[in-house]
């Protein structure tokens, strides 16, 4: 299980749950939706580790940067579905170039290197979406980015979400440690309650009605500090070291988190259907929207 340390002064979130207890339930879309960081307990993936250790962790020498950005956010099935190679002149050539630049750089021009860490990221694929189907059983997805980050992460600042898209839609979020060593995360307050908590004292009431990633953009880089001035914000938190193969879930547009450390980790995100969420009135826009409403009437009633 996932060492955490709980902060007395940031609530308890954190729920640890196994996929049996999960089925039995039918599922935990009202826990996810309500912010809740669920973990499932007594379940690892069984991943074979070395097969990402012998990639490149290093996408510096491919001079296209949008090529470059797509390795480190990496959308996993690159590895596993499109036409295998042609052999032409000795040389192996994928016609996708994102697939070519996998074979070249991450893989070092290795076919078998790029075969094991294929094998390996359709299993976690595979268990994704397997692990989605019990946890959501009446989510109707409209769009899929199951993508890989192969690359170490350190020191992040403290953050949530935002996908620069103010389109009101739900999102669901699996999580998982691809690496053989911890992942080590800090988590601290739900958007909604910090926004709740200093609404007065940061003058929120100027975004309502607006596009709520300005608000979280506000908070999260003027108020906290951002990338500029990552861990000068004192925000209590919650430390959490994910363990080898463990599996989570969360709206990291409603918990605030900022990864320590990381090696490799699978970051799939579904957009769901609002529709089809437990009670869609918890859908992220609406319940910023909410907080603006009840801010408000109390200042009204004041
Ligand atoms: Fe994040």
């Amino acid at each position: 299980m996932a060492l955490i340390e709980r902060h007395p002064n940031v609530p308890d979130y954190i729920v640890e749950m196994s996929l049996e207890e999960i089925a039995d339930r039918g599922g935990i879309a009202d826990l996810f939706e309500e912010g809740h960081l669920i973990l499932i307990k007594d379940y690892r993936l069984e991943f074979d580790w070395k097969a990402l250790a012998a990639l490149s962790k290093s996408t510096e020498s491919i001079s296209d940067a949008e090529l470059r950005r797509k390795l480190k956010k990496l959308t996993a099935p690159y590895f596993f579905e499109g036409k295998p190679p042609e052999e032409i002149n000795g040389k192996l050539i994928f016609r996708d170039p994102i697939r070519q630049a996998i074979y070249d750089t991450l893989c070092h021009g290795d076919l078998e290197t790029f075969e094991r860490a294929a094998r390996a990221l359709r299993y976690s694929h595979d268990e994704a979406l397997r692990i989605f189907d019990i946890c959501f059983p009446h989510y109707e997805p409209f769009r899929f980015v199951p993508s890989v980050r192969l690359t170490r992460t350190l020191f992040e600042n403290l953050h949530w979400d935002n996908h620069s898209i103010d389109d009101d839609f739900h999102q669901a979020r699996v999580f998982a440690n691809l690496d053989s060593r911890p992942r080590i995360w800090s988590v601290s307050h739900r958007f909604t309650d910090w926004a709740r908590d200093h609404y007065h004292e940061h003058d929120l009431g100027r975004f309502a009605g607006k596009d709520p990633n300005l608000m979280l953009n506000h908070i999260a880089g003027s108020v906290l500090g951002g990338t500029a001035n990552t861990w000068m914000d004192s925000e209590p938190r919650h430390r959490v070291a994910f363990e080898p193969g463990e599996v989570w879930l969360g709206e990291s547009r409603l918990i605030s988190h900022q990864i320590y450390y990381g090696e490799a980790a699978l970051v799939y995100m579904w957009f769901v259907k609002v529709s089809t969420m437990a009670s869609p009135d918890r859908r992220f826009n609406r319940q910023v929207e909410a907080v603006h409403q009840e801010m408000q009437a109390k200042a009204a009633a004041a």
